[in-house]
Formats: C-alpha cells, structure tokens, sequence
C-alpha cells in the first residue's frame, strides 16, 4: 500500500478537520479529541455539504448543512438517514498523517 505523506498530526486541531485536494476530489481528514485520524471523501451523499466544516464528536461528524451524523469508520450515515460517504486508509506514524493513495485514486 502506498502511502503518502500528507500533514503533521499538528496540523489539525483536536476535533478538527483538514481538507486534501485530490485528482479525484477533496477529502477530508478528520482528527478526534483522542487523536485518532479519519479520511472521508468532503461530500455528504445528502446534497453535498462540506463535511470537513461539520463537528466531530467521538468517531462520528455531524454534517453542517443538515445535521446528518456519519460513522467516520463505516462512512454509514446514523438513524434514519440513509447514505454512505467513501472512506480512505489512514493512518499516524510518529507524528505525521499517511494517507493511501492508490484507494483514492481507485474510487474515482
Ligand atoms: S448536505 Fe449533509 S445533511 Fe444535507
């Protein structure tokens, strides 16, 4: 798997987001409050809000346009919305974020 190296975990403040540009489209990387990363496409399958400017809240963001609640894990939306955002391999190593890039450019 390849790997790239695309922030410093630094770079992104607890329960905060960060957006990396893509061939493929923007996704959003996502740090919780206990520093665990997450890589979702920045689309909500709703109508297409910026979920990298929703609120992070355990594993899961809340989308701002309309409060949508999505499983950062899954990418399964919660309760009775029905939706799945794309999810990305992602991972810290010693301070930086590794995203996997071949996965992004398949799902295109
Ligand atoms: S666009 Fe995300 S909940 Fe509507």
């Amino acid at each position: 798997m390849t790997m790239i190296d695309i922030a410093a975990l630094s770079d992104i403040p607890p329960q905060g987001a960060r957006v990396v540009r893509t061939p493929h489209g923007c996704v959003a990387i996502f740090r919780t409050a206990d520093d665990r990363v997450f890589a979702l496409d920045d689309r909500c399958p709703h109508k297409g809000g910026p979920l990298s400017e929703g609120i992070v809240h355990g594993t899961q963001v809340t989308c701002p346009l309309h409060n949508w609640v999505f499983d950062m894990q899954t990418g399964l939306a919660q309760g009775a919305d029905k939706g799945t955002v794309a999810t990305y391999p992602v991972r810290v190593q010693e301070g930086r974020i590794l995203l996997d890039i071949r996965l992004i450019r398949r799902a295109a």
